[in-house]
């Protein structure tokens, strides 16, 4: 069965103390909560019970081998489930006192009594942890003082929300609850920094760029993304599945000229020759790479949707810048516009 009937409706939660609370204590039961981070919305459950991580993977449909990130309301928190020798420890602090609360993920080396269930981790040695920012997730930590496991609030595969309505439209009757926090203040993923290794790995760019991490670590070894298989086959390395943030149609990168079949996805002045896009939406009149990450998802939803209506069979993306924040972008599209696994994408795997 593909996709589990809805089984009750999903209770919307204000971010008000009230709301907080109950969001809290939904996930204390066992609940899946989603709620918005400052980099997207994550679907939450307590990352210490089994059967509440296999229910996120259920919801979701995400394959089973593709590990979740353990959320925390401190590093002391999310560092006690790591087991880290002296030289990894003191990175990890360096790390945590720069970006925490705030848009970085640490893969540790997974301490032997760590609490966390072994769904969490895909029955890897190494664990996923951050410590995210925002007054209401931040709160929400606090109350339920359990590190809570959230992958993105998307069925899998899709393209991530930072907005409450963005979860509500693939997770409705699939979770407890969502806590609306407002749309997100960075709007893409957060930056994945494997340290399990002798040189810190980039697994994924993010919201804390290579530039700033560099300053911190020194040299920094970049995954190479090409090397990943396709969301059905397990990667060499968790986090670098190819097909991605998929929208319904297909996407074209590096477009300077436009077909007539085609919607147009562009960013500062940037115009395209060939025909005048029937769609089109720019993600930043003033070539703002951070209002543009802020933009990208919803932009990318609202342009599938229309140019769909529009009978359109394209997205067609302008050149986007390469550094800083422009990394993540360019890596998200990328995986957007990646040839995606035969449908229907197995929600059960
Ligand atoms: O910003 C974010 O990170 C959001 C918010 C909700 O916190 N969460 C998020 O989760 O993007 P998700 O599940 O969509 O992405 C987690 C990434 C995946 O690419 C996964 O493979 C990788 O982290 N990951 C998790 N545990 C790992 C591990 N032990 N080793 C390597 N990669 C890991
Ligand atoms: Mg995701």
């Amino acid at each position: 069965m593909p996709h589990p009937a809805p089984h009750h409706r999903t209770e919307r939660l204000d971010q008000d103390y009230d709301g907080i609370r109950r969001a809290a204590r939904l996930l204390r039961q066992g609940g899946l909560v989603a709620f918005g981070t400052e980099t997207v919305y994550g679907l939450g459950g307590l990352a210490t019970a089994q059967k509440t991580v296999e229910r996120i993977f259920q919801a979701k449909g995400r394959p089973s081998f593709n590990p979740l990130i353990s959320h925390f309301a401190a590093a002391e928190a999310a560092f006690a489930e790591a087991d880290m020798a002296i030289p990894l420890r003191d990175m990890a602090y360096d790390l945590a006192r720069r970006f925490w609360p705030g848009p970085l993920t640490l893969i540790l080396p997974r301490h032997a009594e760590s609490r966390l269930c072994p769904a969490v981790t895909a029955g890897l040695d190494t664990l996923a942890v951050r410590v995210p920012k925002g007054r209401a997730v931040e709160e929400l930590l606090r109350l339920t003082d359990q590190p809570i496991a959230a992958p993105s609030a998307n069925r899998s595969g899709r393209v991530s929300p930072s907005t409450a309505h963005h979860v509500l439209d693939e997770l409705e009757g699939r979770i407890d609850a969502v806590l609306d926090t407002g749309p997100c203040q960075v709007g893409l993923e957060s930056t994945v920094l494997d340290l399990t290794g002798t040189i810190p790995v980039l697994r994924r760019p993010g919201g804390v760029t290579l530039e700033e991490l560099q300053e911190v670590c020194g040299p920094i070894t970049v995954a190479d993304h090409e090397t990943a298989d396709g969301q059905n086959h397990r990667p060499s390395a968790p986090g670098q599945l190819t097909s991605h943030y998929a929208p319904s149609l297909p996407v074209r990168l590096n477009a300077t000229h436009i077909q007539p079949h085609e919607a147009f996805l562009t960013f500062g002045e940037q115009t395209a020759e060939g025909a005048t896009p029937a769609l089109s939406v720019n993600l930043s009149h003033s070539g703002n790479v951070e209002e543009a990450a802020r933009r990208l998802f919803a932009g990318l939803r609202q342009l599938d949707r229309a140019a769909t209506r529009h009978g359109l069979t394209t997205i067609a993306v302008a050149p986007l810048p390469e550094n800083g924040l422009g990394r993540a972008l360019k890596d998200r599209l990328k995986r957007a516009a990646a040839p995606r696994p035969a449908e229907p994408a197995s929600p059960s795997a």
